[in-house]
């Protein structure tokens, strides 16, 4: 008997999620010197941590024999005050990918339904269908969730209703007024997840804070996996009513946040001054991006977080080529758009050396015919 068939029909047929190739497997798979390598694949900020949150982690880490606050105190007061909500109404996760999975112990399960966007972040798929529950993915319009129709997918088996946004992989943002009337009008058995994982990076942002006191059923995930430039850390939080908290502490591991994840947030939500040069850096590079790949004739979509959708023609071949110059974007043919690539924006020297690449693979294939 092999170990496959000791295994739950439902891991055997669950899709593996694909993350951006890390620069070391890149540079070792291509022969290429590390130093030469950047990654614009993964979403990252470009300009590191906050150094008040490497100073923060280095402090904790001549502590690392000591188990962490397994309730996350500090952090979960401090994003309290940041928010102006209370410490009850938080919940920290490994990675606000933690959460989503929280959220199916706590909701899914057979016969269960979760609606969400086509293409949206791909994490609300892979853990619906871990918990044996259905997706319900109503494909995006002109490139943004189409709430009408994510509204008439709804069932009495629906749980919840995953919204993202900026949605990753597009970079589009739902505008406030449209998605606050849309949670305003859910019913009342289901729950709407929203993601605000690049929430930092929009201009004009929805506050879903009034609907959480109202005690609608929304929660709201967040990270410190990107403006914070806490990535490797895996720091995420939901923010909600205090009774959907409470059930989602239950079923979390009683040390799911390590310690040293924990002071580097802390740190990082108090450098406010890093994180608003952070917003005005991405602003500037998405513009450069735009206007660099808009002048090779490509089209993007405009976005409002801190990555573009470029359309290349052939997204994995273009994925191929840039890496072999040592230029990691990420391809989302998984995504359900071949045509396309997905680049995170840079430093403005990193999205300058792209725009390059880009040219010289353009001009190399405009050569070859
Ligand atoms: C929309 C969205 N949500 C959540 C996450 C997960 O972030 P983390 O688990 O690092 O907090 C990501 C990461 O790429 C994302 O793009």
């Amino acid at each position: 008997m092999n170990i496959e068939s000791l295994a739950k029909p439902s891991v055997l047929t669950q899709p593996v999620y694909e993350p951006g190739k890390p620069i070391e497997y890149v540079a070792r798979e291509l022969g290429l010197d590390v130093a030469g390598i950047i990654k614009l694949a993964s979403n990252e900020n470009p300009f590191g941590p906050s150094p008040m949150a490497v100073a923060a982690a280095n402090r904790t880490l001549v502590q690392g024999e000591l188990y962490p606050d397994g309730g996350c105190f500090e952090l979960r007061r401090r994003l309290a005050s940041h928010l102006g909500l209370e410490a009850e109404q938080f919940v920290i996760g490994n990675g606000s990918n933690e959460l989503i999975e929280l959220l199916g112990h706590v909701f899914l399960g057979p016969g269960d339904e979760v609606v969400m966007g086509n293409p949206a972040f791909v994490v609300y798929k892979l853990v619906t269908l871990l918990f044996g529950a259905k997706a319900v993915e109503v494909p995006l319009r002109n490139w943004h969730h189409d709430l009408p129709a994510m509204g008439a997918a709804i069932t009495p088996r629906t749980k919840l209703i995953c919204v993202c946004s900026p949605n990753n992989p597009t970079g589009t943002a739902t505008p406030p007024d449209e998605l606050v009337s849309f949670l305003r009008a859910l019913p009342d058995h289901v729950l709407a997840v929203v993601d605000e994982a690049y929430v930092e990076y929009q201009a004009r942002p929805a506050d879903l804070r009034p609907l959480i006191k109202e005690g609608r059923k929304v929660i709201c995930l967040r990270t410190f996996s990107k403006i914070y430039g806490l990535a490797g850390l895996r720091v995420g939080y939901g923010y909600a009513g205090q009774a959907l908290c409470s059930l989602l502490q239950r079923v979390r591991q009683p040390f799911n946040v390590n310690a040293i994840g924990q002071a580097a947030a802390v740190a990082a939500l108090g450098d406010t001054g890093f994180v608003h040069r952070c917003v005005q850096e991405n602003r500037r590079g998405l513009e450069q991006l735009e206007r660099g790949f808009r002048s090779m004739q490509l089209e993007v979509v405009p976005s409002e977080a801190n990555f573009l959708l470029v359309r290349v023609g052939n997204g994995a071949a273009v994925f191929g080529a840039l890496q072999r110059t040592g230029v990691i974007v990420r391809p989302v043919g998984s995504y359900g758009l071949p045509e396309w690539v997905r680049i995170t924006v840079g430093s403005s020297e990193q999205n300058e050396r792209i725009l390059a690449e880009m040219g010289r693979f353009l001009s190399r294939r405009g050569h070859l015919g």
